[in-house]
Formats: structure tokens, sequence, C-alpha cells
């Protein structure tokens, strides 16, 4: 390559990069406003609030909450009647028009600072809750229950405990992934089965949350 090839290519390369940088900064601006609505109920730093039942999102990855938003969207999550707080979100995934509103919102959640919420649940024993941890859930949420998006399990460990344990009883009654073409919840559900009990469940989850202390 010439001398001067070289410079032209630089300058490609430098624009080029430029672009998508802004591209990428226009997609979060974008993402901030839509996030608005979501606000009331998951909170400005999205930490979750259980007085409107809505959960900690800051710490989920793009992919998971992409996964899910398009769920709530095609009536695969949130669409059981026994599912109250799910029939609350799936019509504010319906707010987000496009695809790309829909990963701009995403990007930006995921964004925020990872938050571990407060400990609400009571009674869980964590030392027990590490033997059940490491006997099934290890296998796709990972050791340190940061997820794995080649299984598609997310990150339990900055989940709001309250939720987790709401989410655990849903999946073990067939209201959450239950839905014929939820293929991705299908694999979750026997995993809540295999918990024995409600004291088991929260063993678990006082596990999950003691990663994080
Ligand atoms: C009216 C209150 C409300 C608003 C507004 C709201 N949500 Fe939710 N959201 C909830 C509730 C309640 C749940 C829990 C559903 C459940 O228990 O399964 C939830 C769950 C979620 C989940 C699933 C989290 C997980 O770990 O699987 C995502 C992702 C989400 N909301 C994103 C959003 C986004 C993005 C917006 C804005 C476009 C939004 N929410 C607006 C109440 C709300
Ligand atoms: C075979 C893989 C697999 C195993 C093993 C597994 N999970 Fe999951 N889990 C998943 C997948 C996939 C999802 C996402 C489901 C969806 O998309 O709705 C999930 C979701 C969850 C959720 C909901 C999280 C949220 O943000 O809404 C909880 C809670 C959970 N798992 C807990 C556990 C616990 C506790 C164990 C061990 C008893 C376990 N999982 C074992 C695959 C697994």
């Amino acid at each position: 390559m010439t001398r001067a090839r070289i410079a032209v290519a630089c300058l490609l390369a430098a624009v080029t990069g430029a672009l998508a940088g802004s591209a990428a900064a226009e997609d979060l601006a974008r993402g901030e406003a839509l996030y608005g609505l979501c606000a009331q109920c998951h909170g400005s730093e999205a930490t979750g609030s259980k007085l409107a039942e809505a959960p900690s999102l800051a710490g989920l990855p793009q992919w998971y909450m992409e996964n899910q938003l398009h769920k709530f969207q095609d009536r695969t999550r949130g669409e059981h009647p026994g599912d109250i707080t799910g029939l609350r979100m799936a019509p504010m995934s319906r707010a987000l028009r496009s695809d790309e509103d829909l990963s701009a919102v995403a990007a930006y959640i995921a964004s925020l600072p990872a938050h571990t919420p407060e400990p609400l649940l009571v009674g869980g024993d964590a030392a027990r809750g590490k033997e059940l941890f490491s006997l099934t859930c290890v296998a796709c949420h990972g050791a340190d229950a940061m997820g794995n998006q080649q299984m598609s399990s997310p990150p339990l460990r900055y989940a709001s405990d309250w939720y987790l344990y709401r989410s655990l009883e849903k999946f073990r009654a067939g209201i959450r992934g239950a839905n014929p073409a939820d293929t991705v919840g299908a694999t979750m559900r026997p995993m809540a089965m295999t918990l024995p009990d409600e004291q088991a469940m929260k063993d678990v989850i006082a596990y999950i949350h003691s990663l994080s202390e």
C-alpha cells in the first residue's frame, strides 16, 4: 500500500468508528427516553420496587431482557390468568413499538450499574441452599449465579429475592414457562420442580443472595 492509501484507509476507519460510536450513543439516549415509562414501576435506577411488584432489572444483560420483552409482547409470558404481576407487565412491553425501541431500552437498562437489592425474605438457610444450588441450578446459571447466554439462563445474583421466590412459584404452578411456545421457559420449569418445598426455595435464594455479600 502506498502511504496515501494507508492514510485514506486510516481516515475511513476513524470515520466509521466515530459513526458507530455516535449511533450507539443515540441508541442509549433513545433507550433512556423510552425508559421513562418503565421507571414508574422499576425505579429510576432500575433497582425495582416491591410496592409496584416490579423486580430489579439492573445487572440483567441486554439479551435476556430482549428475550423476556419479546415473550411479553408475543403473549408467551404474562398471559396466564393466574399471573397477576405478569399481566401488569405485558401491556408495558407493547408500548415498545419496534424491535429497535425494544433493543434500545434493553441496552440502556443493561448500561446501568448492577445492584444487590436489600433482602426481604426471611428464614432461608444459605448453607442448605448451597447444596441445592450446586446440585442443579449451577449447570445453567453458573457457580457465581451470573447466568449463561448459551443456555438462555439469566444471572440470578442481582435479582430481588421476593421476585426470585415468586418466579419459582410460578414455574412450579405452570403459570410461567408452561406455554407451548415458550421453549426456553420449558427448560426451567422442571428445575423449579426439583426443589421439594417452600423452605428449599427460600434456602436456595438465601444462598444466591449470600454470593453478593
Ligand atoms: C405498571 C408497572 C410496570 C411498568 C410501567 C413496567 N414494568 Fe416491567 N415488570 C413489572 C412487573 C410487575 C414485572 C414482574 C412480572 C412477573 O412477576 O413475572 C415486570 C417484569 C419485567 C421484566 C422481566 C424481568 C425478569 O427478570 O425476567 C422486564 C425485562 C421488564 N419488566 C422490563 C420493563 C421495561 C423495559 C419497561 C418499560 C418499557 C417496563 N418493564 C415497564 C411492572 C412494570
Ligand atoms: C437446564 C437449565 C437450567 C437449570 C438447571 C436451572 N435453570 Fe433457572 N432458568 C433457566 C432458563 C433458561 C431461564 C429463563 C427462563 C425464561 O426465559 O423465562 C431460567 C430462569 C430462572 C428464574 C427466573 C429469573 C428471572 O429473572 O425471571 C429463576 C428464579 C431461576 N431460573 C432459578 C433457578 C434455580 C433456583 C435453579 C436450581 C433449582 C435453576 N434455576 C436451575 C435454566 C435453568
